[in-house]
């Protein structure tokens, strides 16, 4: 994503979702002190950590704010590049902060976006949900819902990126291998950082509990290597777009 936007030094660069920060701070190191990385998320948690981490890294030309992806209080073309990963899908109104974006970026200049592959290419992330739907404790999300598969696809990513009055240059899928110790790894990350498998957790009984984490292994089986570990095949997918001049 940092390589596509076409940084120049001296950029000032708006992520949007940034969470801890990781991939607007690759931007801050070449941007260079001339130039400035707002670092946003809508959550102050995140903001407190990324802001945490940045100044480990000793990073000097970021600002930390909370902003609202559908409400950016920033001026009309004033930031010259945007970065958004795994964030945008799950903007309640994901249209609106498309909007944001064309809007606060300047023209002829662009945006990475990235998101998520359908959940069949995601069995990470899946496969505990998917148990969950057979158990019959979850409900079916609807396609379109805001979620972390909300813009997996290409012609509605398109549709939503050419709704804020952007262009759609290109849009790559990137495969990527999720890697835990073992299964009880996995289901530690994917309880922490998954709200739906948090709550029906927290609603179910001991034994619901082990015929999702049973199911979910079960799904994951062909993925479990011979010394425990596992290794999960999963899809992202790039998105670069263009504010027109
Ligand atoms: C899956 S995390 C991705 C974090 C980071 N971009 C990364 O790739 O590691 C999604 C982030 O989106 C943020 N988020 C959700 N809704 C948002 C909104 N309306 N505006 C800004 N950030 C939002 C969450 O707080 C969370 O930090």
């Amino acid at each position: 994503m940092v390589e596509l936007v076409d940084l120049r030094p001296g950029d000032r660069v708006l992520e949007l979702a940034a969470g801890p920060g990781d991939t607007g701070f690759l931007a801050a190191a070449r941007i260079g002190a001339a130039g400035l990385l707002l670092c946003t998320d809508v959550a102050p948690e995140m903001v407190a950590a990324a802001r945490r981490r940045g100044e480990e890294l000793a990073l000097a030309n970021v600002e930390y704010r909370v902003v609202d992806a559908a409400a950016v209080d920033l001026p009309d073309s004033s930031v010259d590049d945007v970065l958004c990963r795994f964030g945008v899908m799950l903007v309640p109104d994901c249209d609106a902060a498309a909007r944001e974006i064309g809007r606060v970026l300047r023209p002829g200049r662009n945006a990475a976006v990235a998101v998520w592959a359908e959940p069949e290419h995601n069995d990470w992330m899946t496969a505990a949900g998917r148990a969950c739907l057979a158990l019959g404790l979850v409900e079916r999300p609807e396609p379109d819902a805001p979620g972390p598969f909300g813009l997996a696809d290409p012609a509605r990513l398109r549709a939503v990126l050419e709704g804020g009055g952007l262009d759609l240059v290109s849009l790559d899928d990137v495969e990527i291998a999720w890697h835990a110790a073992s299964l009880d790894e996995w289901w530690a990350v994917a309880l922490d950082t998954s709200r739906m498998l948090a709550q029906a957790v927290a609603s179910a009984t001991p034994a619901q509990v082990a015929a999702i984490r049973a199911g979910a292994a079960e799904r994951l089986r062909t993925y479990v290597r011979e010394d425990g570990s596992v290794v999960v095949p999963g899809r992202a997918r790039v998105a670069l777009a263009h504010r027109p001049a």
